[in-house]
């Protein structure tokens, strides 16, 4: 037995959901680019749960269910109220997560349509308590989500307190769109891996929020803005990028363990990165993120993944750097959780074995004579 580091190649689940195939990324068949172009997030989260794009009742229908569950137990709100205003803001999405699943009487309730109610619910409240608890860290409210509007729009509108132009609400739609799922992802494997064992969704949601925290995975985000900020003015980009490359240390938002040709979902954050930044009438931080592609392209061959050009994006939205990894969650616990019911339908306890690598044979030392 031999392993394989970071499981690279290993085909470890069938599914229907996503698929990567020569570096085109589909839901249930259909190209990214086509969804990021034409559909909402509420489409493609129909789409990945019921493996068809809705029709317009369809929609309706679930639009009602998403605004009906967006309000959180109250009792998740005073635990947010309890939590240090400083958290990390994964770290609390965890804890509420898993605290969420206290508060349902049917948590444990295994038939497939519990569970499928429930990856609605919990797709409803995830919004709602990225924006409460950015807003009780500074003291304010929570302000209370629109019925009828999209979860990008109440997303938005929960977190500033004010209703969001429809440029913005656009933005990040079609945010949550790109991220909604990605085949066998870290995160996505975790909750797989989590509800395989016949344990809840809300500890599958729950592991894939911590898989997802990592700046190795959706963390990356957060870095990224890290790095702009570091990097502060234009001018400044050469400098900082080759001692970062000469050093070999790693670029946050550059590499992919399955694209080795670019994501293809860069290009569509590019865009809009660029559009945001032309209608603010400030270019600042897309012409740092171009220099930063031009130079690591051209020195290592790596291209920018889906994390790279959203830091901007989710920045000249005017949202706070340590919610962008929140975001990622918010949009992929679509997949999540149709990962999650797709382990169900046909499931097996994921138990894969270990190279042993430690001592051979040892003899027992009485702990008197160590
Ligand atoms: N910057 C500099 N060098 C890099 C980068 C990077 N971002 N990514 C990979 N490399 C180099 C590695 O140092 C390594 O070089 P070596 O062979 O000389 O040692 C080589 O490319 C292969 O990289 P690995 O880390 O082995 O690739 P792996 O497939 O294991 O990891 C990963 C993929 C984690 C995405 C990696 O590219 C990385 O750390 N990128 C930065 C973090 C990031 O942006 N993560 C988000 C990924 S997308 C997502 O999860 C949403």
């Amino acid at each position: 037995m031999t392993a394989t580091k970071g499981l690279e190649g290993i085909v470890a689940a069938a599914s229907s959901i996503s698929s990567i195939i020569d570096g085109v990324l589909t839901y249930r068949g259909y190209n990214i680019d086509d969804l990021a172009e034409h559909a909402t997030f509420e489409e493609v989260a129909y789409l990945l749960w019921y493996g068809k794009l809705p029709n317009e009742a369809e929609l309706q229908d679930l639009q009602a269910k998403l605004s009906d569950h967006a309000s959180v137990p109250a009792g998740v709100i005073e635990q947010l109220k309890l939590f240090p205003s400083e958290a990390n803001t994964m770290a609390v999405l965890r804890s509420a997560v898993s605290a969420l699943a206290l508060y349902d009487d049917g948590a444990n309730d295994m038939s497939a349509e519990a569970n499928l109610n429930k990856a609605i619910k919990i797709q409803a409240q995830l919004p709602t308590i990225v924006a409460a608890y950015a807003r009780i860290r500074e003291g304010k409210d929570p302000v209370a989500p629109l019925a009828g509007k999209s979860i990008a729009y109440n997303f938005l509108y929960t977190l500033l307190g004010e209703a969001p132009e429809p440029r913005a609400v656009e933005a990040m739609d079609k945010a949550l769109v790109l991220h909604a799922d990605h085949e066998l992802n870290a995160s996505t494997f975790a909750s797989r891996v989590t509800v395989a064992t016949l344990s809840d969704i809300y500890s599958g949601i729950t592991s894939a929020i911590g898989a997802l925290k990592g700046p190795l995975h959706g963390g990356a985000n957060e870095a990224v803005m890290v790095m702009l900020e570091e990097i502060g003015e234009s001018r400044n980009v050469d400098d900082y990028i080759q001692d970062k490359l000469d050093n070999k240390a790693k670029i946050m938002g550059f590499g992919h363990r399955v694209y080795k040709n670019g994501d293809p979902r860069a290009k569509h954050l590019q865009k809009m990165s660029e559009e945001l930044g032309k209608e603010k009438g400030n270019l600042d931080l897309y012409e740092m993120s171009v220099r930063i592609e031009e130079l690591v392209t051209g020195q290592k061959g790596l291209k920018p993944n889906v994390d790279f050009y959203s830091a901007s994006v989710y920045t000249m939205l005017g949202i706070p750097r340590d919610l962008f990894t929140p975001i990622f969650a918010i949009s992929r616990t679509s997949g999540w959780t149709a990962h999650i019911l797709e382990q169900y339908e046909n499931n097996r306890i994921i138990r894969p074995r270990a190279e042993y690598v430690g001592p051979s044979t040892q003899a027992y030392i009485p702990i008197s004579e160590r």
